[in-house]
Formats: structure tokens, sequence, C-alpha cells
């Protein structure tokens, strides 16, 4: 891999539009390309973020030699399809969250990526949250003792849009895949992977989750409590116990800068550490520099973490009544 890291752009719809900015504050890292399913809107793209080459199929940047990792910012259901594509042609991936519609999807695509030996990582950008880290230094630390329960909540509140990814069964919309993915994903970081899942929400007349509230249990007793909406705006709060003190994650937390401590008989500890650009930076870095160092996955978002957390969506989902389903290579305008 050259020391400089050159990134190409999967689905320049609105998150891409948000993450691109963020690259300035990207050591080794050039985004040199684009890739859209229609020219006209990668031409677009490209102007507005001065990319070298825009391409108006997804195929086209596959065969681009001098593209060594591809941001995949498509909706859910068209990730595993077309990362499958992607590491048979060779590149290094960054997929959106959820990394996949499904759990055998996930499977698939992580199966692929270790047999390839090449890296991917879910672009799970909380985990990288300076603050978050702190979290982490913290729990390690002892601050608040053992760990026994989280709290998490996410919620938006949306005008209901059959067509909009976030409505659509084909696209792998609903507050699972969109919002739960971030409840799920932070307490699977603090308490491992649960031995239940228990679920319950509503379903919007597509199929897709409206909301879901999740209980995650373990074994020892130790405990998840976890909602995620897309009909109600909730705080975007995050809670963790442990059996000398808590910590407060404020909103949002899935991006957060400030937590308060609050240790077993000592005053609240106020904690703020800002993000480098609007937050997206941290997993940016994190992938130019795994990249640079030969590492075919990051130890701060290991694929392990990724599937356990596709399981317990997917069990959650099945709960819930919602069949999601992987998009074909057509979903996407056909590729290599
Ligand atoms: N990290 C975050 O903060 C964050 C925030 C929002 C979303 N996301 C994630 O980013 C991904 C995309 O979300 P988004 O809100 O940016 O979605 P979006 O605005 O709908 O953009 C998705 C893009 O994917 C491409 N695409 C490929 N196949 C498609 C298909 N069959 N139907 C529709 N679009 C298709 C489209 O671009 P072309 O047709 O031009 O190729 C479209 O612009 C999701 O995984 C989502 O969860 C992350």
């Amino acid at each position: 891999m050259s020391a400089e890291i050159r990134w190409g752009v999967v689905g320049p719809g609105r998150i891409a539009e948000s993450v691109l900015p963020d690259f300035a504050h990207v050591p080794h890292a050039r985004v040199t390309a684009v890739a859209s399913r229609s020219q006209e809107r990668a031409d677009a793209f490209a102007a507005r973020h001065g990319l070298e080459r825009a391409y108006g199929s997804y195929a086209e940047i596959l065969a681009d030699p001098e593209v060594d990792v591809l941001y995949v910012a498509t909706p859910h259901a068209q990730h595993a399809a077309f990362s499958l594509a992607a590491l048979r042609a060779g590149k290094a991936l960054l997929v959106e969250k959820s990394f996949t519609a499904t759990t055998a999807g996930a499977a698939e695509v992580i199966d692929a990526a270790r047999r390839s030996g090449v890296f991917v990582m879910e672009a799970m950008w909380t985990r990288f949250q300076p603050v978050v880290v702190t979290v982490n230094e913290l729990i390690a630390d002892g601050a608040i003792g053992e760990v026994r329960s989280v709290q998490a909540d996410l919620g938006v509140s949306r005008e209901y849009d059959p067509v909009d990814r976030l409505f659509a069964l084909d696209l792998g919309g609903g507050a699972l895949l969109d919002l739960g993915v971030y409840v799920v994903s932070f307490a699977q970081m603090l308490l491992g992977t649960p031995q239940r899942v228990v679920a319950t929400g509503s379903l919007f007349p597509t199929g897709v989750d409206a909301e879901a509230a999740l209980l995650l249990g373990y074994d020892d007793g130790r405990a998840a409590t976890l909602l995620a909406s897309l009909r109600q705006a909730l705080p975007g709060q995050a809670r963790v116990f442990g059996t000398a003190g808590w910590i407060d994650v404020l909103p949002r937390f899935h991006h957060p800068d400030t937590i308060v401590l609050h240790r077993a008989g000592a005053d609240p500890e106020r904690i703020t550490r800002p993000q480098t650009g609007v937050g997206y930076a941290h997993e940016l870095i994190e992938v130019t520099e795994c990249l640079r160092a030969g590492r075919t996955e990051s130890a701060v978002m290991p694929l392990a973490d990724t599937l356990a957390v596709q399981d317990v969506l997917g069990r959650a989902a099945e709960q819930l009544g919602v069949r999601h389903a992987e998009g074909t290579a057509a979903s996407m305008a056909p590729f290599g």
C-alpha cells in the first residue's frame, strides 16, 4: 500500500456529502474518485469536492487501479453485494453502518474479507469519538467498577415516505438498522455479545420497524435496555452503570463530546473531548492508518463485533416481523 492512501466514494448521497469535508483532517489520505449510478450525479459530486475522476457506474470504480479503499455509502441492503464485488477486485472497504441488511450478508462479507486478507471496517464512527475513547479508558481503570448495565436511546421524528431509504424494505429501512445499530453497538462495545435478545416495537406499512425497544441479556445477570425510533424524537442519551458509579454520555451519545463521570461517593466530573471536524475524521484516520500499517482489521471496530451487532439486529428484526434481505447487484445498476 502506498504511503498516501487513495480513497473512492460509492453512493454520493446525504452521508457522503457530510463525510467528505472531514478528509481535510486526515493525513496521508486523498479522495480521488466517486462512483454513482448516474454520471450526472457523479460529476456534480466530484465538482463540489474537487475530485479527479467521476464514474457513472459502480463497476468503473472497481476497475480503477488508483483507488486503494472505497467508502461505501449506499443504503443498507446495497452494502453486501457491492462489498463482495469490491473484495474480489482487491479494494479495501469502509462500509457505512449498518454493515449489511442481514446477519447472513454480514457473515458472507466478513468471510470474504478474511479469506482475501483485504481490510474491511464498519463505519461505526461512535467508537472513534475522543470522549468514547475516554469512556473505555475510565472503565479499564476501574473508575465505575464493573460495568453491569447500559441504557441508550436514539430516535428521530421522520415523516413517513415509503420511497425514502429509511422506510423502504428493499433498501434496508427501519429504525433498527438506521438507529438501533448505534445503541446495540454501544452496548456490545461495553458488555460484549449478549446471550438473549428480546424486542418489541411497531412497523410502518412498508414492513420496516418504526420503533424498537430491546432488552439484551447476559448469563451473568448483566443487561442493556435500548430504544430506537423513527416515529419520535428521543434525546440520544446513554448511561453506563457500574458497581462503583456510572457515566452519563450526553446527547447525542452516538457522536458525543461530553460525559459526566459519577464515581461513588465523589462529586460528578464533567469531561469534554472535542471531535476533529464533524467527527467522521477519526474513523477515516483509523482506516488510513490501518492500511498504511498493512493491517486487515481495526482493533477498535473489529469484524467480530460488527457480526455480533448485526446478529442482535437480525434477531430483533425477526421478533418484530421485519423481513430484511440483501439487495442484488441489479439494485445498484449491474457491476463487475
Ligand atoms: N455515519 C452517519 O452519521 C450516517 C448518517 C446517515 C446515514 N448513514 C449511513 O449511510 C448510508 C447511506 O445513507 P444516506 O442517508 O446517505 O442515504 P441516501 O442519501 O439515500 O444516499 C444513498 C446513495 O446510495 C446510492 N444508491 C445505490 N443503490 C441505491 C438504491 N438501490 N436506491 C437508492 N440509492 C442507492 C445513491 O447514489 P447514486 O444513485 O448516485 O449512486 C444514493 O444517493 C446508510 O448505510 C446509512 O445508515 C450514516
